[in-house]
């Protein structure tokens, strides 16, 4: 099965899940930045995994974007805004017979899923949707992940490669 996990990442806590769901999926998935999974990449994929923080309640918009680069200098760390947005990927996307399933990093307690979001675009594209949206907690603002988070990313990715195994 190939399955590629595509990630928007600003201060690593979805690309580190992102590295432990494929690393539960095993060989034959590969880790992309949005810039990374072009159409032609991902023309031939079973599965495609899609994952992004939630941040201001929603899937990050490029307003939101241009407002971190603006106020990059009080963040502990400068985020990482080299790679598009997840929004923007997925309207980008061109639409597809495959699978997908969705993910989102957070704080446990905030409203609002970026996951549902992208799970929602991803099927109005064509691609059937393997499970819910999963969220992965964060301790605080911008991390890190609380403790077994990565083993769980780890054990969900089994479980989206069992889900596909068994459809055949
Ligand atoms: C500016 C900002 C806004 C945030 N807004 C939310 C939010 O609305 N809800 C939430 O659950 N977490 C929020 N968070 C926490 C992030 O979702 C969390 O740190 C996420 O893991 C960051 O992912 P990344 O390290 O991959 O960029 C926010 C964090 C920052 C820095």
């Amino acid at each position: 099965m190939k399955a590629i996990i595509v990630y928007e990442s600003h201060w690593g806590n979805t690309a580190a899940v992102a590295r432990a769901i494929a690393e539960g999926i095993g060989s034959g998935a590969r880790v992309l930045a949005t810039d990374e999974a072009t159409a032609e990449v991902i023309s031939d994929v079973d599965l495609i995994v899609a994952g992004s923080p939630l941040l201001g309640f929603s899937l990050p918009t490029e307003s939101m974007l241009k407002g971190m680069a603006t106020n990059a200098s009080k963040d502990p760390t400068p985020p990482d805004l080299s790679h598009p947005s997840m929004r923007a990927w997925l309207e980008t996307l061109p639409s597809g017979s495959g699978r997908a399933a969705a993910f989102e990093t957070r704080i446990w307690w905030s409203p609002g899923s970026a996951a549902k979001a992208i799970l929602k675009r991803l099927e109005a594209l064509g691609y059937g949707p393997v499970g819910k949206g999963e969220r992965f907690i964060v301790e605080d603002k911008y991390g890190p992940l609380r403790a077994g988070e990565l083993e769980r990313a780890k054990a969900w990715g089994a479980t989206l490669a069992q889900a596909m195994a068994d459809e055949g």
